[in-house]
């Protein structure tokens, strides 16, 4: 059974709740949050707030990308804000250990992000520790871009890697994911689909874009 995570990225800012409502509808798994800086990525997103005021009478899991400097300033806020998940980047952590832990001891899951140019073994020491591996397909900053195929193998050594080692975390894959390639990004080895444009794009509405998805890949 895939997951699916949804990026609030891709929606109608000025429709948030409407947007998030129409995921909860659709049975997503997750809401995705993708936090930007303009300086770790060159795009500006939102902060704590937004998740804040999304958050009453919604039972959704906020999963929570950080693609922000110093992301360790702003764990505790992301967690009182309502993440389920927090996830962070190790190339701008200068203590990567203690800030995936740092996500732990708030009760949040804690997840480490790759880039399509950074390898497995950045994280290597923290698999063990973690509940989520975010293999970034398309380097992060903005929605709507191709996913990048090179991330593919990663995918696949990272599940050898957990079925090996017999892990839990979730292979989760962020960028470019659509209906039309989820089904090899799932025989990769991949588990949760974060997906943006491809689930609002979709002509009937973002819950028919889930449901377009979980059908191609399973
Ligand atoms: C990219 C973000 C992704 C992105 C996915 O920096 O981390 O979550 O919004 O959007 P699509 O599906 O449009 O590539
Ligand atoms: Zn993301």
């Amino acid at each position: 059974m895939i997951k699916i995570s949804p990026s609030m990225l891709a929606a109608d800012f000025g429709a948030f709740r409407q947007s998030a409502d129409a995921l909860v509808a659709g049975k997503a798994d997750y809401l995705h949050f993708d936090v930007m800086d303009g300086r770790y990525v060159p795009n500006i997103t939102f902060g704590p707030e937004l998740l804040r005021a999304l958050r009453p009478g919604m039972d959704a899991k906020f999963d929570t990308h950080l693609m922000i400097l110093e992301p360790d300033r702003y764990i505790a806020d992301f967690v009182a804000a309502g993440s389920y998940m927090i996830t962070v980047h190790p190339e701008v952590c200068y203590h990567i250990h203690r800030v995936v832990h740092q996500i732990k001891e708030t009760g949040a899951k804690a997840g480490l992000a790759l880039n399509p140019g950074t390898p497995i073994e950045a994280i290597e020491c923290l698999l063990p520790d973690i509940d989520r591996v975010l293999v970034m397909t398309v380097n992060p900053g903005f929605g709507g871009q191709k996913f990048i195929e090179s991330t593919l193998p990663k995918i696949t050594a990272l599940r050898e890697r957990a079925r090996r080692d017999n892990l839990s975390f979730e292979i989760a894959v962020d960028g470019g994911i659509s209906a039309a390639n989820v089904a090899r990004v799932a025989q990769a080895g991949a588990d949760v689909f974060i997906a943006g444009s491809s689930v609002f794009a979709h002509p009937d509405g973002p819950a028919a874009g889930i449901a377009a998805i979980r059908a191609a890949a399973e």
